[in-house]
């Protein structure tokens, strides 16, 4: 099959009507655009720390078990919606609907997604704020101290572990960090897919694998690289509880971006040809990798200072810059530790923004550029309302009245919406949707999968996918099922 390109080299192939769009330019665009998407804060923050969190080594087998059994199928199922579509998420379900003669407002299933992506987007570039900030401070530290000592040279422990609370407390700081993370965002979603996009993706991916790799085989010889990889791939059994399970489960869908409309919406861009099985294994297979690459790149470091890997989001923010006081090189491995997170963020929050301006341009007829800018004003203004959530606006719950979100800050309340209620929704909605409700013949073509795979494919998005997200979603609400 011969691909229509239009001018700008996308491609318009597969497109039920016909009609020129946007598109990436090469399957391998699309590869690293989808990796770029996964491949973000949700690998390099949430993951080491929920591992830490969660056991070690029980955490990460039920954990790779997750990826493929559910993360991968769904993964599947949303790509090839939206390569159906051709649209933006919520057209592309409505279309498939439709051709399925099936109700129209399946398309709620990726309007949910579309809220739930501007949602994270708001609160994700407050932290790519926080990631910009450490750049410039191990930045300065090159200037003043030079690249050959320790990071944050002559600085106490405590003048360290000041660091975080005190950038966290100022409000107005955070919200100007915030603002220029989402004005680099912006500017390459106005740029559009093959123009803006994909550039992003296929400069910064390759850069931040290097980055990656450099990091890790650097921090293996100077740090405690045998301890942890005993510490990540030890399965002791005992610790697979139920809400370690469902932890795992979680992170493998905020990881993979599912439940989020945007799969949907980058898979409308790529093109008949490209076997969609194939591409979202690679995917799937990348965002894993990476994921426990960061667990072995971040706990050596952490582990050779004697530090504890638990902690969160301060695992990143206020043990690492702690450790690399005491390496060799600290603050250059710092600097090109933060431009490396700065980069998987970058290429999520692009992703993210992307969902909702796709929405929207094809909702109001309106152009890109100015549908992005709207939409990055909106989550500058959510985002500052993130920002202050730790200093003026900390006694602020938004969702007070619902016993679920009580005593969340706004940021909070983003995070946990999204990751409690939208995602397992959206996921569930999508699993039914393809696995029940859509005519076989405009699937079965698309996913580039025969035989036996095939039908295990559809067993395990007909049955195993829904029934295991459900159960996330149940526990997510009651979260005394599981004792946690
Ligand atoms: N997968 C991204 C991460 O791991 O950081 C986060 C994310 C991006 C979630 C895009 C959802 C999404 F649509």
């Amino acid at each position: 099959m011969v691909a229509v390109s239009s001018a700008d080299g996308s491609s318009n192939e597969g497109n039920p009507q016909g009609r020129q769009r946007d598109g990436w330019s090469s399957r391998t665009a699309f590869i690293l655009a989808a990796i770029g998407s996964a491949v973000g804060l949700g690998n390099l923050v949430r993951f080491p720390a929920e591992a830490a969190a969660n056991g070690g080594g029980a955490f990460v087998l039920f954990y790779i078990f997750c990826i493929l059994l559910i993360g991968l199928p769904v993964l599947l199922s949303e790509t090839l919606i939206g390569r159906y579509g051709q649209s933006s998420a919520t057209i592309s379900v409505r279309r498939m609907a439709e051709a399925s003669k099936a109700s129209r407002y399946w398309e709620g299933l990726a309007g949910l997604g579309v809220l739930g992506s501007f949602m994270i987007l708001a609160f994700y570039c407050v932290i790519g704020g926080w990631v910009l900030y450490y750049i410039g401070l191990f930045l300065g530290d090159i200037f003043t101290s030079g690249v050959t000592g320790g990071a944050l040279t002559g600085m106490s422990a405590e003048a360290i572990a000041a660091i975080f609370p005190a950038l966290l407390e100022n409000g107005l700081m955070l919200t100007g960090l915030d603002i220029a993370f989402v004005a680099i965002t912006l500017y390459f979603v106005a740029r559009g897919v093959a123009g803006g996009i994909e550039i992003v993706a296929v400069w910064l991916m390759p850069a931040f694998f290097t980055l990656l790799l450099g990091i890790t085989i650097y921090g293996a010889f100077s740090g405690a690289f045998a301890e942890s990889l005993v510490y990540l791939f030890t399965f002791d059994f005992s610790k697979l509880t139920g809400s370690v399970m469902l932890a795992a489960v979680g992170q493998a869908f905020f990881s993979l971006s599912l439940g989020m409309a945007g799969m949907i919406t980058y898979g409308s861009y790529v093109s008949r040809d490209v076997n969609l099985a194939g591409t979202s294994a690679i995917i799937a297979a990348s965002d894993t990798a990476v994921a426990l690459i960061a667990g072995l790149c971040i706990f050596p470091i952490v582990l050779a200072a004697g530090l504890s890997t638990e902690g969160g989001l301060g695992l990143m923010f206020n043990t690492l810059p702690h450790a690399f006081q005491s390496m060799p090189g600290g603050s250059v491995i710092g600097l090109l530790f933060f431009i490396m997170v700065g980069f998987a963020a970058l290429t999520s929050s692009v992703a993210l923004m992307e969902v909702p301006t796709a929405w929207a341009r094809e909702k109001f007829k309106t152009p890109r550029a100015p549908t992005a800018i709207a939409i990055a004003g909106l989550a500058m203004a959510l985002g500052a309302a993130s920002a202050y959530s730790f200093s003026a606006l900390s006694d602020f719950h938004p969702l007070d009245f619902i016993p679920l979100f009580a005593g969340e800050t706004v940021f909070e309340t983003l995070d946990s919406v999204t990751a409690k209620l939208f995602m397992p929704i959206g996921a569930i909605l999508t699993s039914i949707f393809v696995g029940w409700i859509a005519e076989r013949h405009l699937i079965d073509m698309q996913t580039g999968l025969t035989g036996g795979m095939h039908q295990f494919w559809r067993f395990l998005v007909r049955w195993l996918c829904p029934m295991v997200l459900s159960l996330i979603l149940i526990v997510g609400i009651f979260p005394s099922v599981v004792g946690g």
